[in-house]
């Protein structure tokens, strides 16, 4: 069976959102709204989809911009080309109507002196003179989304980039009161993006991360009519096996499809399409933990041990010292339960982490900070405890 995939709506989300970013509600905003969710959970749907329209419907002009759109770039570059992308909008729209109100604007534009045709903006032009430009053109508040955004933290370049977009913030801000810009980060990993925000000397020191809002209970009763339109009568899915299922493939709408699909297929005349929807998401899981497990296979006593470190401080949400008195106390207590060696220290732990980068188990931001490559694994690892 193929189905179209209708999306479903999520306005109110947009508008609460929409208020965190006006400065409408209780918390506070300002220094930028970062939102994580894990991987194919729609994020990006709902940004484009709810978020952008919201923000237009508010008068704002959204500049989106994926930082995983192109590995290959430079998130540097991906930013200031979205930005230089809004302003060749602008140029187009203003030229046409030059000869009405657009003079003034034109020659602002101007000011940065480049080829609008390129989605770039010109050598020497700062992100903060562009925002500013595009704020002044626009004549309405910017609010500037960056999806997956921890990815400006694999190069200096990138967190340049964001140290540059905070200060560009603060100055068009500065004296313009609440109609200048504001910032939307999302990330599909919380730990990721928290290096943007947990340390002094990291640019958004001090914002909070907020966990972007799964797809809900609602979600799952508008699949359930989608599906059973197509289905006899007699052979009906129910709300609760969707939202069983729904559950354990981590709220990911794909992966809910693909069971439906399984299930509903070639099987369509058996009366237990909700048991096998069960067994599948059960399935489903089960190989996702057989992953973890061969991809931990050939781990040595110490990196398992270190791994399992971090897993927890995940859990904990508690930042990870690799090479603390505490990290060491606890990577040996760790170790000693699985019968081995409590030999942590310096070069060996550093040694571990090397090897679990190198299979992409963990992930070193640019300035040292470490993070599990994939953050569902934490409860895999703290549940299945140290097999050595
Ligand atoms: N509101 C929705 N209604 C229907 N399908 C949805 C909705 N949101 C997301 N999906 C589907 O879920 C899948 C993942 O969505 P999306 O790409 O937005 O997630 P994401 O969190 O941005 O993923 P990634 O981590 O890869 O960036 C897509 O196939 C999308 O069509
Ligand atoms: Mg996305």
């Amino acid at each position: 069976m193929s189905l179209s995939r209708p999306i479903f709506q999520r306005a109110l989300l947009a508008q609460s959102l929409a208020r965190d970013v006006a400065g409408e509600s209780f918390v506070d905003y300002s220094s930028g709204l970062f939102l994580a969710a894990p991987r194919r959970t729609g994020k990006s749907t709902f940004l484009n989809n709810d978020f952008i329209p919201e923000c237009e419907r508010r008068g704002w002009l959204a500049v989106y911009v994926d930082l995983w759109a192109d590995r290959d770039t430079d998130p540097a570059e991906l930013i200031s080309g979205a930005i230089g992308t809004a302003l060749g909008l602008f140029e187009n729209s203003l030229s046409k109507a030059a000869k009405k109100a657009g003079i003034e604007k034109i020659s602002l534009l101007r000011t940065l002196s480049w080829d609008f045709s390129k989605p770039r903006l010109p050598a020497g032009t700062t992100l903060a003179k562009a925002l500013e430009v595009l704020h002044s053109v626009a004549g309405k508040m910017i609010v500037l989304i960056i999806d997956e955004a921890q990815h400006a933290l694999n190069s200096e370049s990138g967190l340049n980039a964001m140290f540059a977009l905070k200060a560009a913030r603060d100055h068009l801000n500065r004296g313009r009161g609440p109609d200048g810009v504001r910032l939307v980060f999302t990330g599909s990993s919380r730990d990721k993006l928290a290096n943007l925000v947990l340390k002094s000397k990291q640019p958004f020191f001090g914002a909070n991360i907020t966990a972007f809002p799964l797809l809900g209970h609602d979600f799952v009763e508008f699949v359930t009519d989608l599906w059973n339109q197509r289905l006899a009568a007699t052979n009906q899915f129910n709300v609760e096996d969707l939202e069983y299922a729904f559950q354990l493939v981590g709220r990911r709408p794909e992966m809910l499809n693909q069971l439906l699909t399984e299930v509903s297929v070639g099987r369509g005349e058996a009366s237990n399409l909700g048991e096998l929807l069960r067994t599948g998401a059960l399935n489903h899981q089960a190989g996702i933990w057989s992953d973890y497990e061969s991809a931990c296979n050939d781990l040595s006593a110490l990196q398992r041990a270190v791994l399992n470190v971090i897993a927890e401080r995940t859990i904990s949400k508690q930042p990870f010292a690799p090479f603390s008195e505490q990290t060491f106390a606890q990577v040996n207590r760790t170790l000693e339960l699985a019968h081995a060696d409590p030999n942590a220290s310096t070069p060996n732990v550093q040694k571990a982490l090397d090897a679990l980068r190198d299979k992409e188990l963990v992930w070193k931001a640019n300035r040292g900070e470490y993070a599990l490559e994939d953050s569902a694994m934490a409860e895999w690892l703290t549940r299945a405890g140290v097999s050595g």
